[in-house]
């Protein structure tokens, strides 16, 4: 099962808005629906949305009228800057979009047939690259977590925010699948509750043993000597290594330190951003204060209260112990380790 899926003319994908009460897919047939998914979050996790937008740039080419590649291509430029605003932190989004109107633009194709063929093949191959770059990124980073380890994670970084397999949570399956007795503790990530409704979810399938957490207990439990290693996704790295990830993110990576427990983030190359040279050049995506003070439709506090609703946070490169890629674990300098993962090298 993915996430997200070409689906004869459609672009499918699993409504995560329903999960864990209803597993449900949607099948999406425009490119203002595949833009207005992703904005409210029925696909979302960084690689997921890149993936989402990829088919979703394929479906502007399969649904444009344009008689010449020229129109074509001008046409898919107007479409992904509509892709590309729905949610402005996570690079993949753009970095998808970005690579499917190069190929368009690039001259390679005789025909407007020959270029929608193109597009949707291209995209089709973002999506299975994701899967296969993911279980290297598992493979590598299972090497970090002894067995018998408890793992503390935030938010949703598992199949559900990929393709298939997961960066973080996909590290915890790969040490578990290779034998590991592995405990996982899930932050439940509020306003959005990624962690307690989507990560639990998969561990559920999976088999891992995990226990949610209030986000705010996470001190507690790195305090009494119960975390071994906190392992993270990431929406967003800086060439400096500074990353973007869920709000709450920051803070735990200073506890860590504090408690000199080992704090990894764990990203495709996609994720990496070398035109930014460090996080403080990071958009950060402010979401609706209603998803703090209704979370879920239900009022918490009266609805004239105000609120801030920060969906992520940077945390600067000097609290991380290294970044998991699928091209190895990059290490201080970030700004060498990135730049030759980026380029494909082993790091
Ligand atoms: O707002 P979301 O749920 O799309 O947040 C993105 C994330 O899933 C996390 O920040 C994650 O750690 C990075 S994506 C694997």
């Amino acid at each position: 099962m993915r996430t997200v899926e070409w689906d004869q003319g459609a672009v499918k994908m699993i409504d995560q808005r329903a999960l864990p009460w209803k597993l449900e897919f949607v099948r999406l047939e425009t490119v203002e629906a595949v833009a207005e998914g992703i904005r409210n979050m029925t696909v979302r996790g960084a690689p997921a949305i890149g993936a989402a937008a990829g088919f979703g740039l394929a479906l502007a080419a399969q649904r444009s009228d344009a008689e010449t590649s020229d129109k074509l291509v001008s046409d898919l430029i107007e479409q992904g800057d509509k892709l590309k605003a729905a949610r402005p932190t996570a690079v993949n989004l753009a970095w998808a979009v970005d690579k499917l109107l190069q190929i368009a633009g690039s001259g390679a194709f005789k025909s407007p047939a020959e270029l929608r063929a193109g597009l949707l093949a291209a995209a089709q191959e973002i999506a299975d690259e994701d899967v296969a770059v993911n279980s290297r990124m598992g493979r590598h980073g299972a090497a970090l977590v002894k067995d018998g380890a408890t793992v503390l994670h935030h938010c949703n970084t598992g199949a559900l925010a990929t393709v298939d397999f997961g960066t973080a949570l996909g590290v915890v399956r790969a040490a578990f699948e290779a034998g590991k007795d592995i405990h996982v503790l899930l932050d439940e990530t509020r306003p959005r509750l990624q962690g307690a409704r989507l990560s639990a979810w998969e561990l559920e399938q999976l088999g891992v043993s995990y226990d949610i957490i209030p986000d705010a207990a996470a001190g507690y439990f790195m305090q009494k000597g119960e975390v071994d290693i906190i392992l993270v996704g990431a929406d967003r790295i800086a060439a400096n290594g500074d990353f973007a990830n869920k709000i709450g993110t920051y803070q735990l990576a200073i506890m860590a330190q504090a408690h000199a427990i080992s704090f990894y983030t764990v990203a495709p190359t996609s994720t990496i951003d070398l035109a930014v040279s460090s996080g403080d050049q990071i958009p950060i995506e402010e979401r609706d204060p209603a998803e703090v003070t209704t979370p879920y439709g239900n009022p918490i506090v009266p609805g004239r209260f105000k609120a801030r609703n920060p969906a992520f946070d940077v945390t600067p490169h000097r609290y991380l112990s290294g970044i998991v890629t699928e091209h190895g674990i990059a290490r201080p300098p970030y700004t060498e380790s990135l730049r030759r993962a980026v380029a494909g090298e082993k790091v």
